[in-house]
């Protein structure tokens, strides 16, 4: 068997994950490409692939302006780069591995979708937790009539302290109108899950939430800019830069700040870069807590909450039906069946034997693609199935911001 071949379009952190998968699996995937415009990072993921240098690129249109050089085209840049490298990729020909959110508006999610449709190309958006032995257990059990007829469904997404104040305070989304409400971004992978899990589409949608803590207002007494420089609550302070990122740990998330990962490497971008900044004064506007109801054809309905404020990092929930109910931890890997009038069952997860990040959703996504690919059909996570929980996230947003119900228009 030949492997498929792929162009990489952004070697960040998600590019380089994806990628990492050829090298765990070269009899199935080969990347021969990849654009990039930070060199350090270009030179990283195409010497770990062998990559010859024609075939290196500093943005994603000067690899994209050649003819089609691969099967398929892994698109990881960031958020607004995703509609028209995707759009100009399916025109070449090109299977798509997206990023998401597809894009941070509404038309070109809704654009991307259509060209998809016609295209006749795989296009597997990266919902991951679709793929997770997790979820796809608990999918099984609802597909199975375990708990009768979804009636209502609560997630709660456990964002963990620090890691809110890495991606959505000093980090690459922390701003809405850089990239994408902290919703779009970090919660379309929950409506995406609930619309998997309730099996209907939604109809009606309302949100509340804002920014509270991480603002000027809430900085201590004498806290500088910067942590590095002298802050007097060094001791105290959860979010002291150096207690998050030199531990002696190298992987995510302090392989985002730089590719020297010595201590004095790392070091120097506390010392320069964003995620050296005290948390109370970046230039952040993102939520750092937000609740969304959902109704769905039929009448099921569903609430989810999202809050940076928590030690853990993982999600939970409770999915209640006519005939039972599951309650799940994603963090303990804990689901449990009880079905009305019988014992209580904890429930074993499937497993495909391969870890890797976002409870196994990483390697399972990428393998789900490559044997679409392979063998035609459509993606578990298509542009068609994966449209929804954007427009939810779009219709939330403005809930959010008007204080009203939105009606969903699909
Ligand atoms: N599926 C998930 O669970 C998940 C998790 C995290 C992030 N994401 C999404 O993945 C995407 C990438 O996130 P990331 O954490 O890898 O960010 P990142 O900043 O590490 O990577 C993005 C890369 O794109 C590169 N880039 C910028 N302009 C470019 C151009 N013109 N051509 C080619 N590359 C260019 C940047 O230099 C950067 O290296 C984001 O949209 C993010 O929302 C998804």
């Amino acid at each position: 068997m030949e492997p498929i071949t792929a162009v990489v379009l952004g070697a960040g952190s998600r590019g380089e994950i994806y990628a990492g998968y050829a090298l765990r699996h070269p009899e199935e995937l080969k990347i021969v490409a990849v654009a990039e415009p930070r060199p350090d990072r270009l030179k990283q993921l195409a010497d770990a692939h062998g990559i010859a240098p024609e075939n290196r690129f500093s943005s994603w249109e000067d690899l994209l302006a050649r003819p089609k050089m691969a099967d398929a085209a892994f698109i990881c840049t960031l958020d607004d780069m995703h509609a028209a490298p995707a759009l100009k990729a399916l025109e070449k020909g090109y299977h798509i591995l997206l990023e998401k959110p597809m894009s941070n508006t509404e038309e070109e999610c809704r654009a991307i979708e259509a060209a998809a449709r016609k295209a006749d190309r795989v296009m597997a958006v990266c919902h991951v937790l679709r793929y997770t032995p997790f979820y796809r257990t608990i999918k099984a059990l609802v597909d199975a009539g375990e708990i009768g007829e979804v009636c209502a469904a609560a997630q709660i997404e456990n964002v963990g302290y620090w890691h809110q104040a890495h991606s959505f305070v000093r980090g690459n989304w922390r701003s809405s109108r850089e990239t994408s409400p902290m919703l779009l971004q970090k919660s379309c992978h929950d409506m995406d899950i609930l619309l998997w899990l309730v099996g209907k589409d939604c109809r009606r949608v309302s949100s509340f939430g804002s920014l509270r803590h991480f603002s000027a207002d809430n900085a201590p007494a004498g806290a500088p800019e910067r942590c590095l420089d002298g802050c007097p609550h060094s001791e105290t302070c959860p979010y002291y830069a150096p207690k998050i990122y030199l531990t002696g740990k190298t992987d995510w998330p302090v392989d985002v700040l730089t590719t020297d990962l010595t201590e004095s490497g790392i070091r120097r971008a506390l010392e320069e870069g964003p995620y050296g900044r005290c948390v109370y004064r970046c230039d952040n506007d993102v939520v750092d807590r937000q609740v969304v109801n959902l109704e769905f054809e039929g009448g099921a309905v569903a609430s989810f909450v999202m809050t940076a404020f928590t030690a853990d990092f993982s999600r939970q929930l409770k999915l209640l039906g006519t005939a039972g109910q599951i309650q799940a931890d994603m963090g303990t890997k804990e689901i449990i069946l009880h079905r009305f009038g019988e014992e209580v069952r904890q429930i074993p997860l499937l497993d495909d034997g391969e870890k890797s990040g976002h409870g196994g959703g990483d390697y399972g996504l990428v393998r789900d693609f490559l044997t679409v690919v392979r063998e035609g059909g459509e993606s578990r996570s298509s542009a068609r199935a994966s449209l929804q929980s954007h427009l939810i996230c779009f219709a939330a947003e403005r809930a959010r911001l008007s204080h009203t119900v939105e009606e969903l228009r699909l």
